[in-house]
C-alpha cells in the first residue's frame, strides 16, 4: 500500500543519510526513515515554541549572569531566539522531521543565525529539564485560559438564573417529576459545579508552578547555576526540589486533565438536559437557531447539535486523561521517550475543553426557557405530594413514615380520578385521615410549595437570590 511503499522509499533514501547534528560523534549512521517517523514529534510540539523560546532566553541571560557563558554571547543567543520566534509566528519558518523536536528545530536554526555560539545555549541543560519545563508552561498557559472561560460561563448561568427569577419548573430525581424547584435554582447548581471546576484548576496551577529547569538530564549538573532566578523570571514560585522528579513528573498535566475531564463532564450533563427540555415532547426550552442544525430529509427539525457535541467531546477528555495515566503508569524514573507521547493526548484535551466552553456559553446565553411549558410541567406528578406529608406532620403530629402512607393514598385518588392534588375535594383527603382541614391546599399550590423551602441552599426564590448575590460578588473578584 501507499504509506508503506512511502516509508519504505524514505528508509531506501535515508540509509546515505547523515547522522544526526546533535550526538553526531556517536554514530556513524543516520536513522532508519521508520526511525525518523516514529521519533520525530515536531509535527505536533511546535506549538510548545513560545515557551521554549522564552525558557532558553531566561536560561541563557542566567548562564551570562553566573559567568558561565559571556554576556555578549548570551545578547547574541537572545537576540537570535527572538528573530526566531517571529519566523514561526509569520510562518517562515521551515520545520524538519529529521531534527526530531521542536527543541532541536530551534537550536539548530539558531546555530543557523548566530554560528558557533548557538552550541553554547545547552550548556547545563538537557532536553529533559527543557521539555518539562515547556510543557509545565504550556499547561500553565492552558489552565489561565480555562479560568478566564468558566468565568464567563458562570457569569452566563448567572444570568440566566437572575433573568428568570421565580420561574418555576419540576425537579426531578431518576429523571420522575419529584418537587417543584426553580430554573434560577438549576441554573445557580451548575454554578456551583462549575465554581468548583475554577477551584480545581486553581488548585493545580498552585501546585505545578515549580520550575524543572536545572535538572538537567535527571541528576543535577556541576555548573554553578541560579534556579531561583530562572524560576523567578519564568514566573514560578520556586524550583523543583528534586532533578530526579523534576525530569520525570507529569503530575501538573494529569491534573490538568483530570480536572478538565470533571468539568467536561458537567457540561456534558447539561447538555444532555438541553437535548431532553429542547425535545417537542419536553419542550422546556428553545435552543437558539444559532445553535442548532436542521435535517437534510425532514424539514420539521431543527436538532440540538452543539449540545449533543459537547456531550462527546467530554469522552474525548476522558480518553485522553485514561491513555496519559497508562502511558505513565509504568515508567521507571526518570524520563523515557514514552514521554513525548503526552503532549498530543493534553493539546487536544484543552482544544476540546475551551471549545467547549465557549460554545456552552454562546448557547447558554441565547438559551430561553418556555415559561407556560415549564409551569404547566411543574404542576403535573403530583410534585406537592412531599409538601403534603410534610402538612401531616406539622399539623397532625403523626410521624413522617405515617404521613408519607397517608400521602400515598390521597395520590392514589387523584391518580384514579386523572386529576392533580389541589384539584381533590377536601372530603375525598378526608376519607383518608379526618384531621385533614382546608388549610391543607395552601401547601398543595407550587408557588407556596417552592417558597416554603427556605432552608439554606433550598429552592426557594429568597434563598435563590442570596446564592447569586454571593456569586456575583465573588466572580467580579
Ligand atoms: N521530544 C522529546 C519529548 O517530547 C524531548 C525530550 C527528549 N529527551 C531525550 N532524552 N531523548 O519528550
Amino acid at each position: 500500500n501507499l504509506i508503506s511503499l512511502n516509508l519504505y522509499m524514505k528508509h531506501v533514501m535515508t540509509e546515505k543519510n547523515k547522522s544526526n547534528k546533535m550526538w553526531g560523534g556517536r554514530f556513524n549512521a543516520g536513522p532508519d526513515a521508520l526511525m525518523e517517523e516514529i521519533n520525530a514529534s515536531v509535527d505536533f510540539d511546535k506549538r510548545l515554541y513560545k515557551q521554549d523560546i522564552e525558557g532558553s532566553q531566561v536560561h541563557a541571560s542566567m548562564l551570562a549572569k553566573q559567568g558561565i557563558i559571556d554576556k555578549k554571547e548570551a545578547d547574541l543567543i537572545c537576540d537570535g531566539l527572538s528573530k526566531i520566534s517571529l519566523e514561526i509566528e509569520m510562518d517562515e519558518f521551515t520545520f524538519s522531521k529529521s531534527l526530531e523536536d521542536i527543541h532541536m528545530n530551534v537550536e539548530a536554526r539558531l546555530s543557523e543565525i548566530i554560528g558557533d555560539v548557538a552550541g553554547k545555549l545547552h550548556t547545563a541543560r538537557s532536553r529533559n529539564d527543557q521539555v518539562a519545563l515547556d510543557f509545565r508552561m504550556w499547561v500553565r498557559d492552558q489552565i489561565d485560559l480555562c479560568t478566564i472561560e468558566l468565568r464567563k460561563l458562570i457569569e452566563i448561568f448567572l444570568n440566566q438564573a437572575e433573568l428568570y427569577d421565580g420561574l418555576l419548573m419540576p425537579g426531578f430525581t431518576h429523571m420522575q417529576t419529584a418537587q417543584p424547584v426553580t430554573w434560577s435554582h438549576h441554573m445557580m447548581a451548575y454554578v456551583e459545579m462549575f465554581g468548583r471546576d475554577l477551584d480545581r484548576f486553581k488548585d493545580a496551577r498552585l501546585r505545578m508552578n515549580e520550575c524543572p529547569l536545572g535538572g538537567a538530564a535527571l541528576a543535577g549538573t556541576s555548573f554553578p547555576i541560579d534556579r531561583d532566578y530562572t524560576s523567578k523570571k519564568l514566573g514560578f514560585d520556586r524550583p523543583t526540589a528534586n532533578s530526579l522528579d523534576s525530569t520525570s513528573d507529569r503530575d501538573f498535566a494529569l491534573e490538568f486533565l483530570s480536572s478538565s475531564a470533571i468539568c467536561a463532564m458537567h457540561l456534558s450533563r447539561f447538555s444532555e438536559e438541553l437535548v431532553i427540555w429542547s425535545s417537542s415532547q419536553f419542550n422546556f426550552v428553545n435552543i437558539s437557531e444559532k445553535f442548532s442544525s436542521g435535517s437534510s430529509i425532514m424539514p420539521q427539525k431543527k436538532n440540538p447539535d452543539a449540545a449533543e457535541l459537547i456531550r462527546a467531546k467530554s469522552s474525548r477528555i476522558n480518553g485522553s486523561l485514561v491513555a496519559f495515566l497508562t502511558m505513565m503508569k509504568g515508567l521507571p524514573l526518570t524520563y523515557s521517550k514514552d514521554m513525548q507521547e503526552d503532549k498530543e493526548q493534553v493539546f487536544d484535551a484543552a482544544d476540546t475543553l475551551l471549545l467547549s466552553l465557549a460554545a456552552m456559553g454562546g448557547m447558554v446565553r441565547e438559551l430561553t426557557p418556555n415559561k407556560d411549558v415549564l409551569e404547566k410541567a411543574t404542576s403535573k406528578g403530583f410534585s406537592t405530594a412531599t409538601d403534603l406529608a410534610d402538612w401531616l406532620v406539622k399539623n397532625v403530629n403523626v410521624p413522617f413514615r405515617k404521613a408519607h402512607k397517608i400521602t400515598g393514598e390521597i395520590v392514589k385518588i387523584a391518580e384514579t380520578q386523572g386529576c392533580e392534588l389541589k384539584d381533590l375535594k377536601l372530603k375525598e383527603m378526608q376519607r383518608v385521615c379526618n384531621e385533614i382541614n382546608n388549610d391543607i391546599y395552601t401547601v398543595l399550590s407550587i408557588k407556596n410549595s417552592v417558597n416554603s423551602r427556605d432552608s439554606y441552599g433550598g429552592t426557594s426564590p429568597k434563598e435563590v437570590r442570596k446564592q447569586i448575590a454571593m456569586w456575583k460578588k465573588k466572580i467580579s473578584k
